[in-house]
């Protein structure tokens, strides 16, 4: 069986270097518990201003071939005058492998546009970086699979097939991610519902073969309670994880689940 992937959406935590290495620290420990029977790859998508530091200590110790970097967005040029933007050649010096793109933070507090995430999309794949794509529906309505089919089809216009079986989706309905206010967790049935519905959009819209789908996690107030019930899930490639990623004691029980 393919290892499950499991994703740690820091996003702007922790406040300093020392506390983000504590967590790595802590991680790697754990990994050393378990000796060679790991059943996960591990992606840590830190803060932009810890890029660097992070990628230097995922080379080392326990974390080696087991855990990969990946940024948690970018910009969709190359090189430019472009203010406070951070490019792909940027991250793949830094040692990215992997980047978020169109994060419910993103689209709906930054207001970004299917275009723009598509664009940027275009941009992790120009520079051999492995996109992983958000989508999901803000509220959960009598609407939202017209919803979801729409952004997942505005999302990956222009891509080709091959294009989208290099590409994580990661499925966060936007209500579920414990952040928003009354957030609580989908359920895996549910989430295999949509998840199904983004495959079918994919197959039937870019005749993609079966062979060649691409990965799909769950996101959205994953803790270690419900963990086990999603990556339990032979339609969910692996989880996304916001706020338990930056608690260590709960990631580590995460992972423990698995
Ligand atoms: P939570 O796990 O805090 O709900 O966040 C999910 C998320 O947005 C990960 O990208």
């Amino acid at each position: 069986m393919d290892k499950k992937y499991i994703v740690a959406n820091w996003k702007m935590n922790p406040q300093t270097w020392a506390e983000a290495e504590q967590i790595l620290d802590f991680v790697d420990d754990y990994l050393g518990s378990l000796g060679e029977s790991k059943e996960f790859s591990l992606i840590f998508c830190p803060p932009f201003v810890f890029l660097e530091e992070a990628g230097k200590v995922l080379k080392t110790s326990h974390f080696e071939h087991e855990a990969f970097l990946g940024a948690q967005d970018i910009f969709w040029e190359d090189t430019g005058a472009d203010t406070g933007e951070i490019s792909g050649p940027m991250l793949n010096k830094l040692g990215a492998e992997y980047v978020i793109v169109g994060h419910s933070e993103r689209r709906w507090k930054l207001g970004e546009p299917d275009e723009t995430v598509n664009k940027k999309l275009k941009a992790i794949l120009r520079n051999a970086m492995v996109p992983i794509v958000c989508v999901g529906e803000r509220v959960r309505d009598g609407n939202f699979k017209e919803f979801l089919k729409e952004q997942v089809e505005k999302t990956f216009a222009g891509l080709t097939p091959d294009d989208i079986g290099k590409c994580i989706i990661a499925y966060e309905p936007v209500w579920a991610i414990s952040s928003n206010p009354g957030a609580r967790p989908d359920t895996p049935e549910s989430a295999i519902e949509s998840i199904h519905m983004i495959r079918e959009v994919l197959i039937g819209n870019w005749k993609l073969e079966i062979g060649n789908l691409p990965k799909v996690l769950y996101g959205g107030s994953v803790t270690s309670k419900n963990a086990a019930d999603f990556i339990g899930q032979k339609e969910i490639d692996g989880i996304l994880v916001g706020g338990a990623s930056v608690n260590k004691d709960e990631f580590v029980k995460i992972l423990s689940q698995i």
